[in-house]
């Protein structure tokens, strides 16, 4: 049916009409004010008014949206209604943890309620459309968007992406608490060289069909994902957004996605740097026929795609084909319908900040801890716990929680950690060192990172010297992770490190307390410190999530979803790595570091809870035709109740094509009480056990399979099978 009022509506478009649709503008004039008389903005208003803009992105608020649309609307010959779109990330108003952390609980229905309460606030503010999830895999903490993914694990990250999609667009499109998700960035964008943002991407077949690939191919097959956003690097010499084995074999061919493409900010245009096309009307002929549908920002569409199909260098039927599925998706939302749908300022004020956001994005902020030490048990605190002292910039901030991309949360209010703790003790506070840059709002100012103001130093020591037990909150803040927050050196920014090792000298009895975007080397405070908590950056209740863990109220569970370096040589550093020919063994040729252990500083899948677990009685069944099943006890050996993320790795020992020495491929989150023990089970399919083969063909291989169920990636029960035929 929708199809039809597609194809109804195509035939009553003009070429440049139909153009339109494929043109998406970036909010530029205060819609509540005057209209624009001059320049480029006048220009604009005058297409958005010819019915030559389809989309627009960062127009936000109920009111804004709709006097916008009404313009598009009333004003246009055929009144298509415009779609908005927002980087609606982590949270709209409420704000969910950095989506890196949310990975770090491993709960797939908390991450897809996460998603659902950021649409429900971003639809109430006029959004049809998100810019996420981000699902690019990425390998590398230098990269600075590994905030906004969900790691360095293709199966995790298909998990965690195929919920966020599901919390985006809910069961039903057309209703208008849900919004069109994204699957971004098509495709390698997190393999950028040397973790430096917008790099080269040069990889090999088999990670790109084996790793890279997947969470796309789930994106659309398993979640009907709306929308796809290329990405601005190359991949293997072709730019992502000029891509047609990309974006038309494989994305639109092979799996028969139906939605659209959305170029990213500028990435046609960006070929030309990339010495790909000549000029921006090549770069508008090159994407719109490697299957780009949308131009974010270039103007290389809104100028030259007419000319270039009048000249025959882009068929009419591309264009048609574009314009059509921009058209589906609009039915989809139900835009034709009430193209005001999202735009009620009583539903707004409603829902934004609503107290059941607000308690569920408390629950994902402590389900996202990784407890990464606790020695002797100096975690939780006792609640009548005397003489804590509170140190470190990031203690009082209520800023940094919010995270990077929180294009509408309101500057500084987050609970910061000094509140939370406040609520359950009579906390000491000292800075110690200022750690933010004064001018740290603008998404995209250079942050000093290499603070080295001592002065408060002193202060903080002699605070230390009087407590009986330091909480040390440090890390990056906000800004230092994102998108161009690339970094060399993963250690505490600034003076923190120094910071830290004054305080040790006089109190030993140290929390520290992460708070960072990405993987840190923290290698110093694991072999000193007693208790290290990894909290990044959670979000509008961090300071009471944080309090929650500290002092045991939530006993934390979360597991860490990327490797974490001990020093920035190792990286990239990962589990699922190819064996070498010279494997790690005590032979002098092993693949290492002379100066350098081989082991990271903690594996993926790594975190400890304040009980323990013990895992016994692995089983393997490899009789069945079907599907092979692994078991495993696993019993609460300490004296509170607690969660586990038990955890399923294979490795294919021979295979027509290398496989990883370790692949994760099954996890369940388990809650036992004190002494209970469950048997947990998985099941490995087809799915489960092939690969693809560098023709990008799925394969399942016969043969000796190993086998682990663990409590991390490096720690487990081990087995191995036989699969005797291809499932
Ligand atoms: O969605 C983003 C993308 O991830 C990076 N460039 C800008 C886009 C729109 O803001």
């Amino acid at each position: 049916e929708i199809d039809a009022k597609v194809q109804d509506l195509l035939a009553k478009m003009t070429l440049e009409e139909k153009i339109g649709q494929m043109v998406q503008y970036t909010g530029f004039w205060d819609v509540t004010g005057p209209t624009p008389s001059e320049g480029q903005s006048k220009r604009k208003y005058e297409q958005i008014k010819k019915g030559l803009v389809g989309s627009m992105l960062n127009v936000n608020g109920a009111e804004r949206v709709r006097k916008m649309q009404e313009i598009a609307v009333n004003e246009t010959r055929l009144g298509i209604p415009l779609i908005f779109g927002l980087d609606v990330i982590h949270g709209q108003k409420t704000m969910a943890p950095i989506p890196l952390a949310e990975a770090a609980s491993w709960d797939l229905e908390a991450i897809e309620k996460s998603a659902r309460i950021a649409a429900i606030e971003a639809s109430a503010m006029g959004q049809n459309w998100t810019f996420a999830p981000m699902i690019d895999i990425s390998r590398d903490a230098r990269w600075g968007r590994v905030m906004e993914g969900a790691g360095e694990d293709t199966y995790l990250g298909t998990k965690v992406g195929v919920a966020r999609i599901k919390g985006f667009q809910g069961d039903d499109l057309s209703a208008n608490n849900t919004i069109a998700a994204t699957a971004k960035h098509f495709a390698g964008y997190g393999f950028a060289e040397s973790g430096k943002d917008y790099n080269t991407v040069d990889v090999g077949l088999s990670t790109l069909y084996n790793v890279i690939l997947p969470p796309f191919k789930a994106a659309v097959e398993e979640a009907d994902v709306k929308t796809v956003m290329n990405s601005f690097n190359t991949l293997n010499g072709i730019p992502a957004t000029g891509n047609k084995f990309l974006q038309r074999d494989i994305l639109k061919g092979k799996w028969n996605f139906d939605g659209f493409v959305i170029s990213d900010w500028g990435s046609a245009a960006e070929m030309i740097n990339h010495g790909y096309a000549a000029d921006l009307k090549d770069a508008a002929v090159k994407a719109a026929n490697a299957g780009s549908d949308m131009d974010m920002e270039s103007y290389a569409y809104v100028d030259y795609l007419k000319g270039a199909v009048e000249e025959g260098l882009v068929d009419e039927s591309v264009i048609d084909e574009a314009a059509a599925r921009i058209l589906r998706v609009k039915f989809e939302l139900g835009l034709f319908d009430d193209p005001y749908k999202y735009c009620d300022v009583a539903r707004e004020k409603e829902l934004l900040h609503h107290p059941d956001h607000h308690a569920a994005v408390l629950d994902m902020a402590r389900k996202s801890m990784v407890l990464l030490k606790n020695e002797n048990n100096i975690l939780p605190l006792k609640k009548g716990q005397k003489k804590i002292a509170v140190i470190g910039d990031l203690a009082a901030d209520k800023d940094s929680p919010l995270g990077n991309w929180r294009m509408s949360a309101d500057a500084n209010t987050a609970v910061s950690v000094l509140e939370g703790l406040e609520k359950y003790a009579d906390v000491k506070y000292a800075r110690g060192a200022k750690l933010l840059n004064d001018n740290n709002t603008n998404f995209f100012t250079e942050l000093d990172v290499n603070e080295t103001d001592k002065s408060e130093f002193k202060e903080a020591v002699q605070l230390a010297k009087k407590s009986e037990v330091v909480i040390m909150v440090l890390g990056e803040n906000a800004y230092h992770s994102g998108e161009a927050r690339s970094r060399s050196k993963l250690g505490l920014p600034g003076v923190q490190q120094e910071l830290l090792e004054e305080v040790y000298k006089v109190n030993k009895n140290i929390v520290l307390v992460l708070m960072n975007g990405r993987p840190l080397t923290i290698t110093w405070a694991d072999e000193h410190v007693p208790a290290i908590v990894e909290a990044w950056q959670l979000g509008s209740q961090s300071g009471n999530a944080i309090a929650d863990v500290l002092f045991g109220a939530y006993n934390p569970a979360g597991k860490l979803p990327m490797t974490f370096p001990r020093s920035v040589g190792q990286v990239p550093i990962y589990y699922n790595h190819l064996n070498s020919g010279r494997p790690t063994s005590d032979a002098i040729f092993w693949v290492h570091y002379m100066d350098e252990e081989v082991t990271p500083l903690y594996p993926f899948g790594y975190g400890l809870s304040y009980t323990t677990f013990e895992y016994t009685d692995l089983k393997v069944n490899a009789e069945d035709a079907e599907a092979v099943t692994v078991t495993a006890s696993v019993k609460n050996t300490g004296e509170v109740a607690g969660e586990e993320v038990v955890q399923l790795y294979i490795r294919d020992r021979v295979a027509s094509v290398a496989r990883p020495v370790k692949e994760l491929k099954g996890f369940e989150k388990i809650k036992l009480a004190a002494g209970e023990t469950r048997t947990v089970t998985f099941t490995l399919t087809a799915k489960e056990l092939g690969f693809y083969n560098n023709n990008g063909e799925f394969i399942v291989e016969p043969g000796t399979f190993d086998v682990m169920i663990g409590t991390n990636s490096a720690e487990g029960l081990a087995g191995s099978f036989e699969l005797k035929q291809s499932l």
